[in-house]
């Protein structure tokens, strides 16, 4: 029998950082991607609107496809619309937040950085995430909407120029004490993670929340890592009449997607075509 599909959401192309991951870990499932290229960027917006358009293109996305869970690959979009998206929808519904646990739990020097979007660093949840799991640390926010549009940019085969990326991380560096451990607590950004890591001025850990993703859907689907039997299609969406879509088609080719559909007019163009 076919396994239904997942489905995974992002503003933008941030989320395929876990999508690579569940597929990496889980190649049996079949993944329905989803950009609200029409919504992008969330960093800046509202809280509101950012709950309002992720529910709306969650609602659709269930209707039209059934899958048997959703995650919401925005920790932007998740550190605010998770409870209304776990009411709504009678599927388990997976969000992606910022991993201070991990990174507490790593950094010997008790000093953690967060890279975000301006909405996730000031979020009270991520405050409470602090407090709760590393209440011992110093943790310095970096928000920073500029290194969203950066990793679109590096998807789409645009040169980024190292300058632009020392100037993001550089108050991570000011004060006397450095992290040790940086959560990239946007899921933008494992997609320019070895970029940034050519410019830090000292070693780090790099934290992020793809591994805990994928654990956590084998769990609730109950499905074994590295388990896999036959062909999976995977299909990328994106909303509104996104033109710069086909400068994305060698990356979303390159990471297997066989069908490249707007949501909206649902009108299929093919990586090749
Ligand atoms: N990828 C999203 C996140 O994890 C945010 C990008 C945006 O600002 O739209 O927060």
């Amino acid at each position: 029998m076919q396994q239904k599909p997942i489905v995974i959401f992002d503003s933008g192309v941030g989320g395929l950082s876990i999508y690579q991951k569940v597929r990496e870990k889980l190649p049996s499932l079949s993944v329905i991607y989803c950009s609200d290229s029409e919504g992008f960027p969330y960093g800046p917006k509202s809280e509101n609107d950012v709950v309002d358009r992720t529910l709306h293109c969650l609602l659709r996305l269930v209707n039209n496809f059934q899958p048997s869970l959703a995650i919401i690959a925005c920790n932007t979009a998740s550190t605010i619309a998770l409870p209304r998206a776990r009411q709504l929808l009678e599927i388990p519904v997976v969000g992606v937040v910022p991993a201070i646990k991990p990174a507490s739990q790593s950094s010997k020097k008790r000093c953690i950085g967060l890279l975000a979007t301006p909405g996730t660093v000031e979020r009270e949840y991520t405050s409470q995430l602090i407090h709760e799991f590393a209440g011992d640390c110093e943790v310095i926010r970096v928000g920073s909407s500029e290194l969203v549009h950066l990793a679109e940019q590096h998807l789409r085969g645009e040169k980024i120029n190292p300058d632009d990326l020392k100037k993001i991380i550089e108050p991570l560096f000011n004060g006397t004490n450095w992290p040790d451990c940086i959560v990239l607590g946007c899921t933008h950004f494992p997609l320019v993670q070895e970029l940034l890591d050519s410019v830090v001025p000292a070693p780090v850990t790099w934290i992020d929340s793809g591994e805990a993703i994928a654990r956590r859907v084998a769990s609730l689907l109950e499905v074994h890592y590295s388990h896999h039997e036959g062909p999976v299609e995977h299909c990328f969406l994106y909303t509104g009449s996104d033109k710069s879509v086909t400068s994305l088609l060698p990356a979303l080719e390159a990471m297997n997607f066989s069908e490249i559909t707007c949501l909206d007019c649902l009108i299929g163009i093919t990586p090749s075509g």
